[in-house]
């Protein structure tokens, strides 16, 4: 998979992908995440990217030429199967959605800025609009490193037990189950007996019961659906 990030600020977007799992995706050369600086994509001194919205008010927008060249640029090279732009405005995230873009092959995501972009990027340019949630951040870039990193996550061949994704909180409308590790009792707290016997199935069935009970209790909503 190849992830190519369009951005004002490509600092920003650096050290999620120099660390932990999504480093070592990029290094056993899983997915290849590309940052893109849209002030390379001006023509003019200053490396303008953003003015005034037309009508009058506050706040900048991104124009639509620097992210139109880069988009033309990137296209050129490759065909992609979505442009998402990040925007609050978007449809939320979720771990249908997340596994559905792992099986992509090239992906450019927009990080909106300021009031956002230019209305015709969206119109023209943009296949999908996706937000991480209800409330507003600066720009898209922190929303652009969680939907990889729910992306990237799932790419086979990321995670060291391949199973583990599959046990995921979300990935079937359940809660994952409680987890301990050692030691088996601290002051007094102890772990569940079932986890100690080595009876895998009766393990399995406590931990669909847990699931199920910890969904009731905290996300009752995801049994509906
Ligand atoms: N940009 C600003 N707020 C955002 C959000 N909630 N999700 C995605 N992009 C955003």
């Amino acid at each position: 998979m190849r992830i190519d990030i369009i951005t004002v600020l490509p600092e920003l977007l650096k050290s999620p992908f120099e660390a932990s799992i999504l480093k070592r995706a990029i290094e056993k050369g899983l997915v290849e995440v590309h940052l893109h600086n849209l002030r390379d994509y001006t023509e003019d001194n200053y490396k303008q990217v953003d003015d005034y919205q037309f009508g009058g008010g506050a706040g900048m927008v991104l124009m639509i030429e620097p992210i139109d060249k880069c988009i033309t640029a990137l296209k050129k090279e490759r065909t992609y199967d979505e442009v998402i732009y990040l925007t609050p405005d978007g449809e939320t995230l979720n771990q249908k959605t997340a596994n559905s873009l792992s099986l992509r092959k090239n992906l450019i995501i927009l990080c909106g800025h300021y009031k956002g972009v230019d209305q015709r990027v969206r119109d023209t340019l943009v296949t999908r609009e996706i937000s991480i949630g209800d409330y507003v951040l600066s720009g898209g870039e922190l929303g652009a490193a969680v939907l990889c990193d729910s992306i990237i996550r799932l790419l086979p061949g990321v995670l060291n037990d391949e199973t583990s994704a599959l046990t995921d909180t979300f990935q079937d409308n359940l809660l994952a189950p409680p987890v301990y590790t050692r030691p088996r009792d601290y002051k007094g707290l102890k772990v569940p007996e079932v986890l100690l016997g080595g009876n895998f199935p009766e393990i399995e069935k406590w931990r669909e019961e847990e699931a199920l009970k910890r969904t009731q209790e905290l996300r009752p909503d995801l049994l509906e659906k």
